[in-house]
């Protein structure tokens, strides 16, 4: 959903050609955002001069188009910002002149990246266009780029010369929607605005020498700092209503940050790398700072300062700076072809991960820190209502009957956009469960913003450290997955499912009736590491079925029923998005209540056969398809008798998974689906990981 890359340099000498390096490889690692189009700004040969490269395509056609206007790569600079985009297109087609970065005029006084939507952008547009202003692209961005040029000329006409960051919030007082934006300006070299709103933004540190402390000050706004002359004359202005900060708290306000400063107090040379995703700092630097909504950083002469856009009550007065655990070599595709397929090919590990440190397979305890004190709380809630998207949906699903058996409380699954449209009722002893890799879906986390304005308690399942959703909610669990980069979600549905199996299995550990059946699913789940293995295994099987059987075929029909039928969402999608063939996951109890009239010979279909308590009933609704000349392909337990008969009478293909308990065979189940809609995609010359019209994080509604 876009990502956005910045990187300033202070007294590290770099030449225009490093600069350029290191913003395209930042923009490489951000590509599975957004992969329409890309473009970086960084310094001219005249002073105060912005060089503006874009391109429609990926990363690659942007360093052939840079490339082309063949630089000076040889300048150097002992201070610089530079900023660049990658861009999934939300206003305006991805054609170059909507490319980002946007500007403010053909001088390129403001120059902007953003990742988001500004949502009243129609109305700015009109104020700016009724003030002389000319547009030449359809983005929204592009207001946000005159509208800082705007309150820049109108502030200096009143013989008002503001810093970089007070400008900066005259200007998002303006703006409605989300945004993560890097703004960089001919009035203020060698510096740079990052700020964020429902996008994610962080900051890479790289100092040469050790920081005095390992935190910034936020720097929180003056009532008077605030009270912009007001420009536009918008209708919203009125309702700029700034809370007065408290005594003691001013003395705060205007605390400057010595955390660029080396221990001796020396002038530090440093680096800075803005990032909407770890993924792409990690290679300069672990020591990252992740930014709040309506934070203002402000980045110049080496150092970082944090300003607020608004003043809060309760808003927290620092930024630490924290330590990355993510090692280079997780966002490395290593031997494999895709990401995806080096995703899938993790499993066995990252399931491991997951339950690692907080299962005891000695004693069947399990222990999930994030949630130790809230399980009581959690335990006597009325109902539980599990909200994600996509994938993450799927993992509430497949989860929700073992959650409801083991706890005993009633569990509903939402889909985050339809739980907002429907303006569900929520209530203060309610517990909400987000569930998604990112931690920063839109969707997601407008449901969550809601349920915390109604007072419920708010636990989520994560496996991006850091992010909004880790860090909004009351507690939670990261699934760590480690980082899933693939736009199609494989080893974070196993992980996120693991983890709902184990916040089920900790909010029952104080039930005598459930010993039993507790112990029995932490054994199962101490096996799924080396199954999922074995599984894996069926790779060359499922090519050659994608070869032959399922080629050119235009439509697949999964059939799944009880715990299996999150296994048929999940497939189908996984289907549709990287092959783009139609497919559809069908409850094979709603098979003859409509989708029995499109089998045929000719209809591939995909049936989930693994033995649980509603075998007999799969069972009974393979025959219907069977009876209509449809020819399966069934995924059973190994050695299954049944099954084994049947594919010697018929002509029906089985994929044999090991048996595990049935709250469990999902995870497995999902793997030949996982690795089917992989090799329809390659077969099909699809760039498996850059699926058109998608991108990873979906960070707008
Ligand atoms: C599908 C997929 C999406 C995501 C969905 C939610 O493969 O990846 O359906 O699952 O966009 O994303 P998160 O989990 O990041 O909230």
């Amino acid at each position: 959903m876009c990502g956005i890359f910045g990187y300033c340099n202070y007294l590290v000498e770099k030449s225009r050609g490093d600069v350029i390096d290191t913003l395209v490889e930042g923009l490489q690692r951000l590509e599975y955002r957004g992969y329409d189009s890309t473009g970086i700004a960084i310094d001219g040969d005249e002073p105060d001069s912005t060089l503006i490269y874009k391109q429609i395509g990926k990363v690659k056609a942007l360093e052939k188009e840079i490339e082309e206007h063949h630089p000076n790569r040889e300048v150097t600079f002992v201070t610089h910002c530079g900023i660049a985009h990658t861009r999934w297109a939300t206003h305006g087609e991805p054609v170059q002149i909507n490319c980002h970065p946007q500007r403010s005029d053909r001088h390129n006084e403001f120059v902007i990246v953003h990742n988001g939507i500004i949502t009243n952008f129609r109305e700015l547009k009109q104020l700016l266009l009724n003030k002389g202003y000319t547009f030449e692209s359809e983005t929204d961005t592009e207001c946000i780029a005159k509208l800082f040029k705007h309150m820049y000329d109108t502030n200096l006409k009143n013989g008002v010369e503001l810093d970089f960051h007070d400008l900066t919030k005259q200007v998002l007082l303006e703006l409605e929607g989300s945004y993560g934006l890097l703004c960089r300006s001919a009035h203020y070299p060698n510096e740079v605005i990052a700020t964020r709103k429902g996008s994610p933004l962080l900051i890479g540190v790289k100092s040469e020498r050790k920081l005095k402390v390992d935190f910034v000050d936020v720097e929180f706004p003056d009532t008077d700092d605030v009270q912009p002359d007001i420009p536009l004359n918008s209708a919203r202005t009125e309702d700029r209503n700034l809370l007065p900060i408290a005594a003691n708290e001013s003395a705060l306000r205007r605390s400057q940050s010595r955390a660029f400063l080396s221990e001796d107090g020396a002038p530090n040379p440093v680096e800075f790398f803005v990032s909407s995703d770890a993924a792409s700092v990690i290679k300069h630097t672990k020591k990252v700072l992740f930014l709040e909504d309506d934070d203002i950083a402000h980045i110049y002469d080496g150092e970082l300062h944090i300003h607020r856009s608004r003043r809060e009550m309760g808003a927290s007065a620092i930024r630490s700076i924290q330590t990355l655990e993510m090692e280079l070599a997780q966002i490395m595709k290593g031997p494999y072809k895709h990401f995806m397929q080096k995703e899938i090919f993790e499993q066995p590990e990252s399931t491991l991960n997951t339950m690692r440190g907080r299962i005891d397979f000695e004693n069947n305890t399990v222990m999930l820190g994030g949630l130790k004190s809230w399980l009581p709380i959690i335990r006597r809630t009325r109902r539980l209502i599990m909200i994600a998207c996509g994938t993450s949906y799927h993992s509430c699903l497949a989860t929700r009957a073992i959650f409801e058996e083991l706890s005993e409380i009633p569990v509903s699954v939402e889909l985050a956009s339809d739980f907002l449209d429907r303006k569900t009722p929520v209530f203060r002893d309610d517990v909400c469960v987000f569930v998604s890799q990112s931690g920063e879906t839109a969707d997601t986390m407008l449901a969550l913003k809601y349920c915390l304005e109604r007072g419920a308690l708010t636990v989520g399942i994560v496996n991006n450290v850091g992010s909004s959703i880790s860090r909004v909610t009351h507690c939670g669990v990261h699934i760590n997955a480690g980082p899933e980069i693939g736009v199609a979600s494989t080893k974070a549905y196993t992980s996120q499912y693991i983890a709902l199996v184990m916040l089920a299995l900790s909010l029952s550990d104080d039930k005598v009736s459930r010993v039993e059946r507790r112990k029995e699913i932490i054994q199962g789940l101490k096996e799924i590491p080396e199954q999922i293995k074995q599984v894996l295994k069926m790779e060359p099987r499922i090519k050659e079925l994608c070869e032959t059987e399922l080629r050119d075929k235009r439509s697949l029909l999964l059939l799944g029923r009880g715990y299996q039928f999150a296994s048929a969402l999940e497939g189908a999608l996984k289907i549709k998005e990287i092959s783009y063939m139609h497919s559809e996951g069908v409850l094979a109890g709603e098979l003859k209540h409509g989708v029995l009239a499109l089998v045929d010979e000719n209809l591939p279909i995909i049936a989930f056969g693994t033995r649980d308590s509603l075998f007999p009933k799969v069972v009974s609704s393979i025959e219907q398809v069977t009876a209509r000349k449809g020819r399966p392909i069934i995924i059973c337990n190994e050695n299954d008798d049944l099954w084994s008969k049947r594919a010697s009478q018929s002509n029906l293909v089985t994929l044999e998974v090991p048996l595990t308990v049935d709250c469990l065979q999902g995870l497995l189940n999902i793997i030949p689906l996982q690795l089917t809609s992989y090799w329809l995609a390659v077969n099909k010359g699809i760039d498996v990981d850059f699926p058109r019209n998608l991108a990873k994080s979906v960070t707008v509604e």
